[in-house]
């Protein structure tokens, strides 16, 4: 591939965040060249400025690349997904729990195969690329060998990730548990091991209440207590039948947030999936103690769980992620996420403006995550992640821009019909990882291997 040195400068239209625009004027909150060079030195963002004076005066050998027409953003940041379920993605109808049941945990019984892993991992980071995510927040299985092999693949790539081994010690088959001990020394080992190398952080990741006992919450305490500023990962209040569960298993518990809180989980850099039927109690505790809620739009619909309410949680001060949660999400693109992020919302009455949303999908992503000092704008200093889109890039897009007058109108048309089409390029530390004209010509000869297997109607099949 062209370009695979970290120095390089990149020419296009630039947009970023330096404040939140549901907080901030959209002057103060939206950055915008229309002509615009970033100058990467080392993979890391050595300076912004306009596009005719500073491709002028680039230093001697640094090749620029030209992106005009399309938007050079900060990459997108995906705060929560499984990387063991891109298998299970588009599972037919089931809830949650049963989901779990039937379709999930036998998936991820699997991957204590450290081929099944490997080959997970290229695909995951080769798909993220292609829908210009350039960091997540991933939860391998409870096989320690998983979260190794996620950790060695991301730093083959230099990629920014947060990743943890799931703890879990119940309610699944034995082949996925891990025990209050185990999960405790085989989190410590790859902490020791990955924690902080290159561009990777580990998160300590209780899968939910649901599957771990008292004993392994206890474990995870005290890892939390250990690595206070380590991130820390887990669901919470997705589903009527899961509350009901954590009701019913911790009978001593005010609601499901105070299990985490009791345990010591709740805290800044602590990123809770879901969070869909919070009273006002537990929202406040959580804005309180600095964690985030993360909104994974597709996932919600998917499996019915609910609508998320973003004014609640802006009420009580809550920050709010938004997320693929693959694979019970639907779509590895953030666009798409946010498209029905905007959907789940239209349905509360309430709104997800354009420059909201991609303000969420970067920078703020990055603030919820704890990450913003590294990524999320397009500043001085900052990890060369970048994404190039072209909002014409399908004839849908290109009919639509033909009535566009402002760059919010356009940004909402391209989060609304954009998907991993509209990626041009994708940049992590100033190394091109995706290029989509390359990504055409190596397509096209596996369009003749279509693997259609016959499906025994009495097994999981489609109804
Ligand atoms: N709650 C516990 N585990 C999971 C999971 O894998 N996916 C979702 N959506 N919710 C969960
Ligand atoms: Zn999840």
């Amino acid at each position: 591939m062209p370009y695979q040195s970290g120095n390089i400068a990149i020419r296009g239209r630039l947009l970023w965040f330096a404040a939140d625009p549901a907080v901030e004027s959209e002057a103060a909150a939206v950055k915008y060249l229309e002509d615009g060079v970033v100058l990467i030195k080392d993979g890391v963002i050595a300076e912004v400025g306009e596009g005719p004076a500073l491709s002028r005066r680039l230093p001697a050998g640094v090749p620029l690349v030209d992106h005009r027409p399309h938007l050079v953003m900060p990459g997108f940041i995906d705060p929560h997904l499984h990387m063991p379920q891109t298998q299970v993605i588009a599972s037919y109808g089931a809830e949650l729990m049963e989901w779990l049941q039937k379709y999930t945990f036998p998936e991820e019984m699997r991957y204590g195969d450290s081929a099944v892993a490997e080959a997970a991992a290229r695909f995951l980071f080769d798909t993220l690329a292609a829908n210009g995510t350039t960091t997540a927040g991933v939860y391998c299985t409870s096989h320690q060998i998983s979260a190794e092999v996620f950790f060695h693949e991301a730093e083959r790539r230099n990629l920014r990730m947060v990743a943890g081994k799931v703890m879990m010690d119940r309610n699944a088959p034995p082949g996925l548990l891990d025990t209050p001990e185990t999960g405790y020394e085989q989190s410590k080992e790859l902490i020791a091991a990955w924690h902080g190398r290159g561009r990777l952080e580990y998160a300590i990741t209780p899968r939910f209440a649901p599957t771990s006992t008292e004993a392994q919450l206890e474990a995870t305490a005290s890892l939390a207590r250990e690595f206070p500023d380590l991130h820390i990962q887990t669901h919470l209040s997705e589903n009527a039948a899961e509350i009901a569960y954590v009701a019913a298993a911790f009978p001593w518990s005010k609601d499901y947030t105070d299990v985490y809180e009791r345990y010591g989980l709740v805290r800044p850099k602590a990123l809770f999936g879901h969070c869909i039927h919070l009273s006002e109690r537990e929202r406040a505790a959580l804005a309180e103690k600095g964690a985030t809620a993360v909104f994974c739009p597709t996932s919600n619909l998917f499996l019915g769980s609910g609508l998320y309410d973003l004014t609640a949680s802006r009420r009580a001060g809550l920050k709010t992620g938004i997320a693929t949660d693959i694979g019970g999400g639907t779509s590895y693109s953030m666009l798409t996420t946010a498209a029905e992020g905007y959907k789940v919302l239209a349905l509360k009455g309430q709104k997800l403006p354009a420059f909201e949303a991609f303000h969420m999908m970067t920078v703020g992503n990055a603030l919820a995550m704890g990450l913003a000092d590294k990524i999320g704008s397009l500043e001085a200093g900052m990890e060369a992640d970048l994404v190039i889109l072209d909002s014409r890039a399908t004839e849908p897009l290109r009919r639509r821009m033909e009535r566009v007058e402002t760059l919010e109108e356009e940004l909402f048309a391209l989060m609304i019909l954009g998907d991993e089409r509209t990626t041009v390029a994708t940049y992590a530390a100033g190394r091109r990882i995706y290029d989509r004209y390359m990504a055409r010509s190596t397509l096209a000869p596996k369009l003749d291997q279509m693997p259609y297997k016959t499906v025994d109607s009495g097994g999981a099949s489609q109804q």
